[in-house]
């Protein structure tokens, strides 16, 4: 079969996930010599369009970490999406926490609406909520485990005992558990799903916010209003050129800190081929 495109295909509201999707599928179009496209669904408007594939594509296609699955906002649109015989690669972008069974989620979801599955992997990226977790990751190193994954690939996809319907293996269980659970210090579940970030006077009301909320919910009028659901990216607060964006919940930050006072162990990617 003959592939003549690679697609890089990403969610990616604060850039980690974007930056690890189109490493491996930059090289694996230079390596089969076939150009690299990019479908960037973070936006609102560009999740209202259909996307489909086709068997001349290999798709690199990638979320992030989301309470340990894929984003569950992000469900009913994967849906929709059409793979039509392509090939892919599933990868998750985690918080240095754990992706539990968000790979095998997003692998079976792929799996189920028409993409071959053939290799997988789990990367780190800097933590939503914090600076300091997974801090600048995607590095150098997880790049380059990124670029040499992708060489290995290109040739599976190359080898004359590729079989493209063999499902990849990947880590994880089936059926998939609940979503990840924080707790407080008493081990009482902590609920921070309705919690939202606020906004300081040092805002310039530049708009920025407004226009790269994945979910569209910052009001353009007035920034300091919310129109919709909060997934909690931080792609407001890590973005806004003044930090005026930010989050005063107790149990958000309590959360927060428990998250960088326990896994201060550097995780690395794991890798399925
Ligand atoms: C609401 C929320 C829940 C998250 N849950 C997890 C998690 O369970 N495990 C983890 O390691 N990271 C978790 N993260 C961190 C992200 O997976 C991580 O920062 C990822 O690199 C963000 O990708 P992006 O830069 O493409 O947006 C969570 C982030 C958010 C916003
Ligand atoms: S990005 Fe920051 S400064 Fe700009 S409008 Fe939003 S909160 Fe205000
Ligand atoms: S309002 Fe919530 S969903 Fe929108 S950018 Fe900020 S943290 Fe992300």
């Amino acid at each position: 079969m003959q592939r003549k495109n690679v697609w890089s295909v990403y969610f990616s509201a604060t850039g980690t996930t974007e930056k690890i999707v189109t490493t491996i599928a930059k090289k694996i179009g230079e390596d089969l010599d076939i150009s690299m496209k990019k479908f960037d669904f973070t936006f609102p408007n560009v999740r209202l369009q259909k996307k489909s594939f086709t068997t001349e594509d290999i798709v690199v296609f990638g979320v992030p970490v989301i309470a340990g699955r894929v984003p569950n906002l992000l469900l009913k649109y994967l849906d929709t999406i059409e793979g039509n015989g392509a090939l892919c690669i599933p990868i998750v972008a985690y918080g240095n926490r754990n992706y539990d069974d968000a790979l095998i989620e997003l692998r079976n979801i792929l799996s189920k609406v028409g993409f071959k599955p053939i290799a997988a992997g789990a990367f780190i990226g800097e933590h939503s909520f914090s600076q300091v977790l997974g801090e600048n990751r995607p590095d150098g190193k997880d790049l380059d485990i990124a670029t040499n994954f992708a060489d290995n690939i290109s040739k599976k996809i190359l080898s004359s005992d590729f079989n493209e319907n063999e499902i990849i293996d990947v880590k994880g269980e089936n059926p998939i558990r609940q979503y990840y659970q924080p707790r407080d210090s008493k081990g009482n579940p902590i609920d921070i799903r309705k919690v939202t970030p606020k906004t300081n006077n040092l805002c310039i009301n530049c708009k920025l916010c407004a226009v790269i909320c994945p979910l569209g919910s910052i009001k353009y009028d007035n920034v300091r209003e919310l129109q919709g659901v909060c997934m909690k990216c931080c792609a407001c607060v890590k973005r806004c050129p003044v930090e005026a964006k930010y989050y005063d919940d107790e149990n958000y930050l309590y959360h927060q800190h428990e998250l960088e006072f326990q896994y201060t162990r550097r995780a690395e990617p794991d890798l399925f081929i």
